[in-house]
């Protein structure tokens, strides 16, 4: 079984850049699973209805999300109608709508998806480590091929989730900073990492972002509105995963990034 992931998509260029590309690299590399991060998707803060089912028409199987997910109201209206995204699983299970779980058909076999989100510098919301081991205890009954989107702002931590789950999940990947890593690598016991996948959208922003706010934040440290780069050149950052049918182990992880320094190439 192989995945396509494709990191954490910024506003308007990022959903171009979608449109424009994930066909192309679908019939690059043709994977079975397509999954795409859309926190950021609706002008670089939440994700609408429109443009969940527009992700998922160019070509995405399942849309992740993170700490943003709330960020545009719509998401309430359509949430728990959206069979194929997941917010963080281990937001407070009585108050949160949505779910942290789904499961993709990939010909005989079910590739269960599953977003979570950690703690460091981010809310603290329920611990990642003894939801996952609940979620995990549930999800081995069904299947050994099993996806996660990592959300967090550490490396540390994203390195300590990895090493929890080693041998537990096909693969864990990270997002959230916007900034790929190159690190992608197989565990002892055949789990595939890669710390962070990247971002998805303005090439020459700070993170998606108008640049000049980013700048004078940091310089000034008086607070400034950011806003979402609408033009000029893209990313795209993706990774690929090739999971073994019959033990759900990682036996290929690849990260790179399609931009003007490393253009497409079929
Ligand atoms: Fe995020």
């Amino acid at each position: 079984m192989r995945l396509l992931f494709c990191g954490d998509v910024v506003g308007s260029l990022g959903r171009e850049t979608i449109t424009t590309y994930l066909p192309k690299l679908k019939k690059k590399y043709r994977p079975q699973v397509t999954i795409v991060n859309g926190e950021n998707s609706a002008a670089g803060r939440g994700i609408t209805e429109k443009i969940y089912k527009k992700l998922l028409q160019d070509g995405a199987d399942v849309v992740t999300l993170g700490n943003h997910a709330w960020d545009n109201h719509q998401i309430f209206e359509f949430i728990d109608d959206a069979k194929k995204m997941v917010r963080p699983a281990n937001f407070p299970e009585s108050t949160t709508p949505g779910v942290g779980l789904v499961y993709v058909k990939v010909n005989q076999e079910e590739l269960a998806v599953i977003n979570l989100q950690a703690r460091s510098f981010m809310t603290a919301i329920d611990d990642p480590f003894e939801v996952i081991d609940k979620l995990l205890a549930e999800v081995k009954t069904r299947t050994k091929h099993i996806f996660v989107d990592f959300h967090g702002e550490t490396t540390s931590e994203k390195l300590a989730m990895a090493w929890y789950l080693d041998g537990r999940v096909s693969a864990i990947v990270g997002t959230h900073t916007h900034v790929q890593t190159n690190d992608a690598r197989i565990l002892p016991q055949g789990t595939g990492y890669l710390t962070d996948v990247g971002m998805t959208g303005p090439y020459n922003g700070i993170l998606g972002m108008q640049r000049k706010a980013v700048i004078e934040k940091f310089r000034t440290a008086l607070p400034h509105r950011f806003e979402v780069v609408e033009e000029g050149d893209t990313v795209l950052s993706y990774c690929v995963i090739d999971i073994n049918d019959t033990t759900g182990k990682t036996t290929k992880i690849e990260a790179n990034m399609i931009n003007p320094d490393r253009p497409f190439k079929d």
